[in-house]
């Protein structure tokens, strides 16, 4: 067990918890993990007990002169059963449901009114995120959520088409994105880094290239980035980026996506006003790097099977790099 136990931590194990619910979810499965072992070597125990015994006399395989042994009792017999394939499994389980359901108000805790709110709704198959700010107005991003470490925290989960399930293992429980509602998770984190979240329901083709950075800051961190990301996007630096922005109008990529501070307004695709600060791009698919932006740009159907966006293949190399270069600045 050791080896698989030095494989639990990293910043995608439920393990290796970084929030307060995540530690109470933890805790229960070690209690079980515990549990489960317990009656294992219980089992395994009897299992080498009976095998231990000699066949009873008679039996073609005994040796002429081994002792017979008589069959245990069959009042011994039939308590063994009732105690072990009764009692212990009614006992046990009890136990254990009664433990889940004492912690459970735990991973639902009522939230002052100020507390930080974040709206995640899953997309095929990318995750638009938005912080409501308290001055009104909101900041859209996507794939990313950054979080003021030691703070509780709403996430209000919805989708518009199919259901996804919001999960970073790190910091607590996954939650079903359904269409039509809004579903609530609470998340408190207690330990700054970054962490990695993944849909955790099949949606479609590209299910399994939907992930998610998490990334946990100190208060005035996560304020000033916060503050960094409601800004408008900054203007292109540079003949290329120049040339990159002209061409990312002209060829109608603001009908999908937005940047702030540009014609560019579309609301289907992810906001890309702060693109080039994010950790990933893709829903953590690729590197945000200028070489992944042109990658992604020119052959989005190859990199993410089952993507809406369509492949621009019949740019440039110059011109996707132009784009690239542009999106790059876009911190
Ligand atoms: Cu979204 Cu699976």
């Amino acid at each position: 067990m050791l080896p698989v136990i030095a494989a639990c931590s990293g910043p995608q194990s439920a393990l290796d918890p970084a929030g307060s619910q995540a530690a109470i979810l933890a805790t229960l499965w070690w209690w079980l993990a515990g549990g489960a072992l317990l009656v294992w070597a219980g089992v395994m125990a009897v299992a080498w007990w009976v095998s231990r015994r000699r066949q009873p006399a008679g039996q073609p395989d005994d040796p002429p002169d081994a002792p017979a042994i008589m069959d245990p009792p069959p009042r011994a017999a039939h308590r063994l059963i009732l105690v072990g394939g009764v009692l212990v499994p009614v006992v046990v389980l009890t136990a254990l449901l009664g433990y889940g359901l004492w912690l459970m108000p735990q991973l639902r805790p009522a939230l002052p009114g100020s507390a930080l709110t974040v709206q995640v709704s899953g997309e095929q198959w990318w995750w638009r995120v938005r912080y409501p700010l308290p001055s009104g107005g909101t900041v859209e991003l996507a794939n990313e959520i950054r979080l003021p470490l030691g703070e509780p925290v709403a996430f209000e989960l919805s989708s518009p088409d199919v259901i996804h399930s919001f999960w970073v293992p790190a910091l607590g429980g996954k939650m079903d994105m359904i269409p039509g509602r809004s579903n609530r998770l609470v998340l408190q984190p207690t330990r700054a880094g970054r962490f990695r979240g993944a849909c955790a329901e099949y949606c479609g083709t590209a299910h399994a290239l939907m992930a998610l950075d998490v990334v946990v800051l100190p208060p005035a961190k996560f304020q000033q980035w916060l503050q960094d990301q409601a800004r408008p996007a900054l203007p292109p630096q540079g003949a290329l980026a120049e040339r990159g922005a002209r061409a990312f109008l002209a060829q109608g990529c603001g009908a999908c996506h937005a940047v702030r501070g540009t014609p560019a307004d579309g609301r289907m695709g992810p906001d890309l006003t702060h693109v080039g600060s994010r950790l990933s791009l893709a829903a953590g698919t690729l590197p945000a790097d200028a070489e992944a932006f042109a990658r992604f740009v020119g052959h989005a159907g190859t990199v993410k099977p089952g993507v809406r966006m369509p492949s621009f293949a019949m740019l440039q190399e110059d011109e996707l790099a132009a784009i690239a270069a542009w999106l790059e600045q876009l911190q």
